[in-house]
């Protein structure tokens, strides 16, 4: 196992089980209808890439790209916008797909902000949650799996711009300068 890594929390079987049953869930969910799949640049191109070819209803997907600031002490909630949607989603249904849920301060200003467009709905799909991080509170509509409070890097998240390639979802070794301020920027 590389240096960097303290152990393997969610393996590539692992993952593609998750992305089946959401897919499957998805399809069920929105028979009959279309929706526009929304992937928040960075993290979420991996999981979006898989979780896409398992939804059998018609689908058009589109991507954002925010940084949130947020830090140990303070909760400003602001997010900022670096890239929007190229898709007008007014009538349109909409799944916001997420890396992961961490404090819930992204996923609930996508939310609110993309409503005011709108859209016939709006759901939220995440691939990974940390529950015990939570300060606002957010309702995900669709969650591929719970984890513990433990930085994780690979299938699209990042340390420092790094790991994303990972095939598996790790947890980062200890000698890492991990700043409590993690997301800053760096979606
Ligand atoms: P939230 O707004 O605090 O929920 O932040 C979510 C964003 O922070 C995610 O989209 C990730 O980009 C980043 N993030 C949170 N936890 C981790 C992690 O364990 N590894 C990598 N990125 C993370
Ligand atoms: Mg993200």
């Amino acid at each position: 196992m590389a240096k960097y890594i303290k152990e393997v929390l969610i393996t590539k079987e692992e993952i593609d089980q998750m992305c089946r049953r959401l897919g499957a869930q998805i399809s069920r969910d929105y028979e009959d209808r279309e929706i526009i799949l929304i992937g928040v640049l960075k993290g979420a191109y991996a999981f979006m890439a898989d979780l896409a070819r398992y939804i059998t209803v018609p689908l058009k997907v589109d991507f954002m790209s925010v940084s949130s600031y947020g830090s140990g002490t303070k909760t400003s909630g602001v997010v900022r916008i670096n890239k929007d949607l190229d898709t007008d989603i007014t009538g349109k249904h909409i799944i916001v797909v997420e890396d992961i849920v961490d404090s819930g301060l992204t996923l609930k200003h996508l939310r609110e902000l993309l409503t005011t467009r709108n859209p016939a709905s709006v759901a939220l799909c995440t691939a990974f949650d940390k529950p015990e991080r939570r300060r606002v509170e957010v309702d995900v509509d669709y969650v591929g799996m719970k984890i513990p409070d433990e930085f994780i890097v690979g299938y699209g998240l990042d340390f420092d711009g790094k790991y994303r390639n990972l095939p598996e979802v790790s947890i980062l070794g200890d000698d890492r300068d991990l700043k409590d301020d993690k997301q800053g920027g760096n979606q």
